[in-house]
């Protein structure tokens, strides 16, 4: 899977399908030499690949080399007129570093990264290469590793000053690539609260560009991953290059077209505002982030992300097991509960079949509204005044299972715990705490607040016996600064953060592995793979409206399978739109994810109650097709008025297909939509109507979608090899 070619000084990493190649030129610098469709063998000399005229034979830094050069990790300051991933500070001020290559190690497996989130695996070899300023001793160690299993390139750097004297880094990117091109399209994933990740495609241009936060979190507006797709690539055919970052904070991940029409692509951390200090001995790590190749469209990159996040990173022990269906008490109840209501809702859910109920934002201090006690974890008896443990046993003796919300990092400053330690929210002396959401954020930089939080959150779960945690996040940063950092170090802080925040969720996922943690940030404000590593799955949008929610998970599935998106049902007119949709559309959409309520069953009619029964059953029996299966696109809600998807499972005998047409038409066309992933030889029963039809046929031919009239109408077809 890694070959030296020591005469090329070549190093050439390949599984069955893909090759990524990298040279060291005459100047000891990393070259980069290629990405692609699998090499069987290379006679390239990258002495011979770079840009301009001139000796081509004789590459040197002199004349500002390094400009024309594709790189492997760039660094500020040595001549090199574009972005560096690098930019180290010198202890004279200076900003420069010159990387020259030392060696070259080979290794079976992957090695964990330190304090941070990443892949993991057996099936996979790594190439660290290290490279070092002979003038400061600024060492840097390029980690590649290449999946058996996957089409996937992971990549990460560790910076180490190994010199006498302090360092500060400016920027330290996770990956960098200069590819040969531009002959590509560039594909982000941008949206707002309840419009998360519509994603967005145009040609690449001279200039910088692409997507980045500074808000604290992945985010809202933005997810950490990009792709570069050949213009006439569609789900099917077609080059893609999809890269991803496994981190949760303020990232960066842009494509800058250059003098020679050749890309660079840049990954990781945001380094605006950014800068780290290393200490003599002291190392900095960047996360990891992970290239997808593929030669056979946005369909194959997605489905080679979904199965790389299932092997190799999401916590195994919940990939293969089933997700209970909930139902959320949020939309149901608000704010406004008490014991006998949540119970109420409680048995409704439990007579449909539901299998968990969770007791969402409410329930602890004096929360009455978003105003007042975050931080203050425990429960109001005015609402509940037999306690805690009391409504989980209530709620266990109807034979379900009990989960509770949680915004462990929050603090209000309307609570205890701010009264008594105001220094433990992120804020800046002497100007005024700006809030979001009317309250602030927990310094997680500090060890003091780490432990408080850990510990809110297992007492929690201790004196609940609660078997599902929604750990929600409302808000971004501002007056960005902790009261326990020196000056030099404030600029630290956001990448802290989320250092802190991992050693405790990390912390918490141990002592408690039978707990379901679901991720959530006033939506899907933090869906990213460094979350996805702790908890298997994220509440993928506060919009709970069936059309919106197309478009929402449509998106997310560019890089996110559907066994992560949490995803409900609710009640109509919805809360967000308030659009009436049909409930068989709703369930529909809603089944595109880990399946679940958000209403109150007591509020449907008996005939809808009676539709939940059958829903719950139908979402449990299709869970390992539609979570466990491979995830094809077939119609985008970006590009017209209908959206269809199918999840085929991995041996191909069932497949759960949903076609949604948005917007009702008089004297419609019929609508022939050609399925994936099927089968050819093999013939398919639809369930819903017993119909039979050749898998060849279904994606050959097609098959025709006819809906009932009316807006947001659906078809919703379970398919069962009959051969
Ligand atoms: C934001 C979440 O996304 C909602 O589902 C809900 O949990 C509220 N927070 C509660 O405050």
């Amino acid at each position: 899977m890694v070959e030296i070619l020591r005469e090329k000084n070549l190093y050439h990493l390949r599984n069955d399908h893909i090759s990524y190649v990298i040279g060291i030129m005459p100047d000891q610098q990393t070259a980069h030499i290629y990405l692609g469709r699998r090499l069987n063998r290379i006679n390239a000399d990258p002495v011979l690949r770079h840009h301009g005229s001139g000796d081509t034979k004789n590459f040197t830094v002199q004349n500002c080399g390094l400009d024309r050069l594709p790189q492997e990790y760039p660094a500020f300051g040595l001549g090199d007129q574009r972005e560096g991933a690098l930019s180290v500070e010198n202890a004279d001020g200076t900003v420069a570093v010159d990387l020259r290559f030392e060696s070259a190690e080979i290794t079976e497996g992957k090695p964990s990264l330190q304090g941070l989130p990443a892949t993991f695996g057996d099936n996979c070899r790594t190439l660290r290469i290290a490279c070092a300023d002979p003038l400061t001793n600024v060492r840097v160690e390029l980690l590649y590793t290449v999946f058996e299993d996957c089409d996937v390139i992971a990549r990460s750097a560790r910076i180490i000053n190994n010199g006498a004297s302090r360092i500060r880094l400016n920027k330290a990117m996770s990956v960098s690539m200069d590819l040969p091109d531009d002959k590509w399209d560039l594909i982000t994933l941008n949206g707002a609260w309840a419009r998360e990740r519509t994603a967005y495609r145009r040609p690449l241009m001279p200039g910088i560009q692409g997507v980045s936060t500074q808000c604290g979190a992945s985010g809202l507006q933005q997810s950490p991953f990009i792709a570069l797709a050949r213009p006439r690539t569609d789900e099917q055919a077609g080059e893609t290059i999809g890269m991803a970052l496994v981190y949760s904070g303020n990232f960066a991940a842009q494509a800058s077209v250059y003098q020679y029409h050749a890309p660079r692509v840049m990954l990781g951390i945001n380094g605006a505002d950014f800068s780290w200090l290393l200490e003599p001995g002291e190392a900095f790590q960047t996360p990891e982030a992970v290239i997808v190749y593929t030669n056979q469209g946005l369909g194959d990159m997605s489905r080679q992300f979904h199965s790389l996040w299932e092997k190799h990173l999401l916590p195994q022990r919940w990939v293969h097991r089933h997700r209970p269906v909930l139902l959320n008490s949020w939309e149901a109840a608000y704010f406004a509960f008490d014991e006998e209501k949540l119970l109420g809702i409680a048995k409704s859910a439990a007579e449909a079949g539901v299998e968990l109920f969770v007791m969402d934002d409410g329930w602890f201090g004096r929360r009455d509204d978003d105003t007042t006690s975050l931080g203050d974890w425990t429960v109001d008896r005015k609402k509940l005044p037999s306690g805690l443990a009391h409504l989980a046993d209530g709620v266990r003796a109807l034979g379900l299972q009990f989960g509770i919300w949680m915004e462990p990092e929050m603090i209000s400053p309307d609570s205890d715990l701010y009264r008594q330690h105001p220094d433990w929210a992120i804020h800046i002396a002497g100007r005024t705490p700006i809030t979001g959401r009317n309250q602030l954020v927990l310094d997680l930089s500090r060890e003091d607040v780490q432990q408080f939080m850990y510990q809110a959150v297992a007492d929690t779960l201790k004196e609940s016996g609660a078997s599902y945690l929604k750990w929600d996040m409302n808000r971004n940063f501002s007056n960005i600064g902790s009261a326990a950092l020196p000056a030099e170090r404030q600029k630290e802080l956001p990448h802290r953060y989320i250092l802190g925040l991992y050693a405790v969720m990390d912390r918490l996922v141990r002592d408690f592995p039978d707990v379901l943690f679901e991720g959530c940030a006033s939506g899907g404000g933090r869906f990213d793979p460094g979350m996805l590593y702790y908890v298997p799955q994220f509440w993928c949008s506060d919009n709970t409206d069936a059309l919106c929610r197309c478009q929402i998970q449509y998106g997310t599935s560019y890089f996110l399978p559907a066994s992560t998106m949490g995803s409900h049902l609710s009640a109509v007119p919805n809360h967000q739109t308030g659009r009436v949709t049909p409930i068989e559309t709703r369930f529909a959409v809603a089944l595109g994810g880990c399946f679940g309520y958000e209403l109150d069953p007591r509020a449907l009619t008996e005939a809808e109650r009676e539709a939940m029964k059958t829903q719950v059953r139908y979402a449990i029996r299709t869970e390992t097709t539609r979570l466990g299966g491979r995830f094809y696109r077939l119609l985008s809600p970006f590009e017209g008025n209908a959206t269809a998807w199918i999840a085929v499972s991995k041996d191909k005998h069932s497949a759960v297909f949903t076609y949604v047409r948005a917007e009702a038409l008089a004297n419609e066309p019929s609508a022939l939509v050609k399925l994936q992933g099927l089968d050819p030889d093999l013939r398919y029963q639809a369930e819903e109507t017993g119909e039979i039809f050749g898998g060849d046929e279904l994606m050959y031919s097609g098959l025709l979608c006819a809906v009932r009239q009316g807006d947001a109408s659906s078809l919703l077809l379970t398919l069962k090899a009959v051969d």
